[in-house]
């Protein structure tokens, strides 16, 4: 490296010098956009782990020091001390609204929460035992259609307003999903209700009865969406923004990244993290010692889910969190959850484990999330869907700075060819 530069030296004595890029906090990057013209070679990085695909301003992760923050604040203050809509818009225009920018952004989604009538149909034309990550990545791509200014928005104002009725509408999909799979009639939103209260009104609520809300599932369930609201480019959100590099609308790349979202590597494995503490619970044959073997078996493609972080070699920062506040909203509800202390030794013994400590395999966000999404009443079936809406201002905002970044082009990585190389073609008589 000379004066911040790397070079690069090749067998023939050839080298190539390749520009060094700055980060603001966390590691610099090689830029190697001239490496293929330059030296004739291309770089190979499956999963991209040692990879950027975009300069961003939105998350900074220290995965060895297990810190998070978003525009430059901490995840546990955010955490604490907002509602998910104020994180939404800090994740999306840069900055924590006024009060006045607040009350204008939250009546701007509280007024839009209704699809169209004509909705109604697409969510009978489900079975009811649909996934309900499968109605939403459909729904998402079919609100789109009512809409054709949303197809290719350029306009600012086209793009906020795309933006709030995403934001809006998501909710009341995810709830007429869950009514459907039960069958129970859909409920409505209401504009009276603020956010989270009115995505709980409908889930829960029925129209035989009053429904009253508990404050604390409110407080729980804002603390759970923002700490699953932007995550760097994980898996999801560099789907959203490869989808997005071919211009695609931010519907169309929005419904991508929840398709992506739904692997139970990725924010599919809250549910997997409940099956496996249930699993633990009922079946006399499992232990946590035979389900840590299997985790280190590598004849098992068994893994152990809510472990394990593509960047954090240290504790999930939101996993902390939530680990914290499980015994808080349990103890609030007045209920317990015996998977809670499954969870709790499995953990101990996990860290306590060579296997896991040489790899720095800890707790992610997904270890502990389910556990309070059951107490707060939601089925493991939902568990994604909640993820889906925590992460939707994270893709949103991921979409806005990439079609405003001149630096972005359209995403089609390069490979390295193994396979035949040119012969003969063999009439089928002669094969
Ligand atoms: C999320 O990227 C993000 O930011 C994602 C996310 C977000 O907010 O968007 O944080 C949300 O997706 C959290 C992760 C949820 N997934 C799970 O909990 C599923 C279980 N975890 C793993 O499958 C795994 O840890 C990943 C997928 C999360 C990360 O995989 P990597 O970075 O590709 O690591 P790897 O598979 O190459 O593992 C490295 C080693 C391997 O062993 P060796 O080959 O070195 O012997 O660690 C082992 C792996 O076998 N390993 C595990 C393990 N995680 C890694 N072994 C057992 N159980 C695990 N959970």
């Amino acid at each position: 490296m000379t004066d911040g530069n790397a070079t690069l030296h090749f067998a023939d004595d050839s080298s190539i010098e390749l520009e060094r890029i700055e980060a603001t906090a966390g590691q610099p990057a090689i830029d190697i956009r001239r490496l293929r013209a330059d030296s004739g070679h291309v770089t190979f990085d499956p999963g991209f782990a040692n990879t950027a695909n975009a300069t961003s301003s939105l998350t900074y992760i220290n995965g060895a020091a297990g810190e998070l923050r978003h525009r430059g604040y901490s995840i546990e203050d955010l955490a604490l001390n907002c509602s998910f809509l104020e994180v939404a818009y800090l994740l999306m225009y840069g900055k924590l609204p006024n009060r006045a920018e607040l009350d204008e952004w939250e009546h701007s989604i509280s007024t839009h929460t209704l699809l169209n009538e004509e909705m109604r149909s697409f969510f009978d034309a489900f079975p009811r035992r649909a996934h309900p990550m499968g109605v939403l990545a459909s729904a998402t791509n079919a609100i789109s259609t009512f809409y054709d200014v949303y197809r290719r928005p350029t306009r600012k104002r086209e793009i906020d307003a795309g933006a709030r009725t995403l934001i809006a509408k998501l909710p009341t999909v995810a709830a007429w999903a869950y009514k459907k799979s039960i069958g129970e009639p859909y409920v409505y939103p209401s504009n009276d209700l603020d956010y989270v209260e009115n995505f709980l009104h409908m889930m829960f609520a029925r129209p035989v009865e009053d429904w009253t809300v508990d404050p604390a599932v409110v407080k729980a369930l804002n603390v759970l969406l923002i700490l699953h609201a932007d995550h760097g480019q994980n898996c999801s959100t560099a789907t959203v923004r490869a989808v997005g590099s071919s211009r695609a609308s931010m519907f169309a790349s929005v419904a991508a990244g929840m398709c992506a979202l739904w692997g139970p590597l990725h924010g599919g494995a809250n549910q997997s993290v409940i099956e496996m503490l249930q699993e633990i619970h009922d079946d006399p044959d499992a232990t946590i010692e035979s389900t840590l073997a299997r985790a280190k078996d590598k004849d098992d493609d068994f893994r152990l889910m809510g472990f394990g972080h593509r960047v954090y070699s240290n504790y999930d920062p939101r996993a902390r969190v939530l680990s914290s506040y499980a015994e808080d909203v349990l103890d609030r509800m007045e209920t317990t959850d015996p998977l809670l202390e499954i969870a709790r030794e499995l953990e101990a013994a996990a860290l306590a484990d060579d296997y896991f400590v040489d790899r720095k395999i800890y707790p992610n966000v997904d270890f502990y999330s389910g556990i309070i999404f059951r107490a707060l009443g939601f089925p493991s079936r939902m568990f994604t869907v909640l993820f889906a809406i925590g992460r939707l201002p994270g893709w949103i905002a991921n979409w806005m700075e990439m079609n405003s970044d001149p630096d972005t082009r359209i995403m089609r990585p390069r490979q390295i060819y193994i396979g035949e190389t040119a012969r003969d073609f063999v009439p089928i008589e002669n094969r």
